[in-house]
């Protein structure tokens, strides 16, 4: 029987499903400290992780007889995929199972970041209320705005399908054309300057990469509208988060929409003074529909792996070649 480490607590379905391997799991609900998880992988020949799990070479050297790493997310940014594809590890993550809920996700951030919604909460809750004013808390229109959609992957291209409802000009900037957006939505294809410079919203969801990482700084947010909205439900490492806090701080930009940080569960201590930026604790596909069918992806990947079939969702597929 296959030896499995599982580094988190996974809803029961799932874990019906790991009854054929040896699955081993970390007790705690928590995220696995370094220690747990290098003695927990030993003899392993699958590992289902989470997206904050760091699988650097560190944990493939505990685990010599590792075969397979199964993400339960999306994002595979914590894991070092070079060194798993030259030891011959198969990478997969579970990408189809969270589209439209973390779309739903940068919307609610969008339309709270620009009618103030949160904000207008924490009013109630402080006692400020006294009654209806022309002037209380004015927000800015969504309806028929510019939405500019960096990254038109499956979670971009499902924003700015939400995007048409609402009458929206939709740009969009990626590495290649999509073609079947632009043909459903109407989205534009335009360089990221043009992008920055005509949005209204702009919506990352962009991959974590060395080519990503801080592509949202000073420069960036000093070429968009000051009247602009920015969401990210991506990585937080795809924006420099002091340029954004001094942004929203000197109204270079309007407001913000933020799921992801830098290193969370850290968050800049300059966001939680602003009113003008809606935080939310990465709950991108945290719906109970959408966690399930994460954990029960993670669970069909690693078994299809272990069992020599090809995985539905392969991140580097150069394994199954070599
Ligand atoms: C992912 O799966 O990468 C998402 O960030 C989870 O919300």
């Amino acid at each position: 029987m296959s030896r499995v480490y599982v580094t988190r607590l996974l809803p029961p379905k799932a874990v019906e499903r790991l009854s054929d391997v040896d699955a081993v799991f970390f007790q705690e609900d928590r995220p696995i400290d370094r220690s747990s998880l290098l003695e927990g992988v030993k003899d392993a020949e699958g590992l289902i992780c989470i997206l904050t799990d760091t699988i650097d070479e560190d944990v493939m050297d505990a685990a010599s007889g590792l075969r397979v790493i199964s993400c339960c997310a999306a994002g595979v940014d914590k894991i070092d995929v070079d060194a798993a594809t030259r030891r011959g590890i198969l990478v997969t993550n579970t990408p189809d199972a969270l589209t439209e809920t973390t779309a739903d996700l940068a919307w609610t951030l969008l339309l709270d970041a620009a009618r103030r919604v949160s904000e207008g909460d924490r009013y109630i809750r402080q006692g400020r209320f006294v009654g209806w004013g022309p002037l209380l808390l004015n927000g800015v229109d969504v309806y028929g705005k510019t939405l500019g959609i960096v990254g038109a992957g499956r979670i971009g291209g499902a924003v700015a399908r939400r995007a048409t409802a609402f009458h929206m000009n939709i740009l969009y900037h990626n590495r290649n054309r999509n073609r079947i957006l632009e043909e459903d939505t109407g989205a534009v294809y335009v360089s990221f300057e043009e992008l920055l410079e005509r949005s209204d919203f702009v919506s990352l969801h962009t991959p974590l990469t060395p080519g990503t990482k801080n592509m949202f700084g000073e420069n960036e947010f000093s070429m968009m509208k000051r009247s602009a909205v920015f969401i990210n439900t991506a990585r937080g490492g795809c924006h420099d988060e002091v340029a954004l806090v001094e942004a929203l701080r000197n109204g270079v930009i309007r407001a913000a929409g933020l799921d992801v940080f830098h290193e969370e569960p850290k968050v800049h201590p300059g966001l939680l003074e602003l009113e003008n930026v809606v935080l939310c604790p990465h709950l991108g596909s945290a719906s109970e529909e959408t966690r399930r069918r994460m954990a029960l992806d993670a669970v069909v990947n690693l078994l299809d792996a272990l069992n020599d079939r090809r995985p539905r969702y392969v991140v580097n597929p150069e394994v199954l070649r070599g």
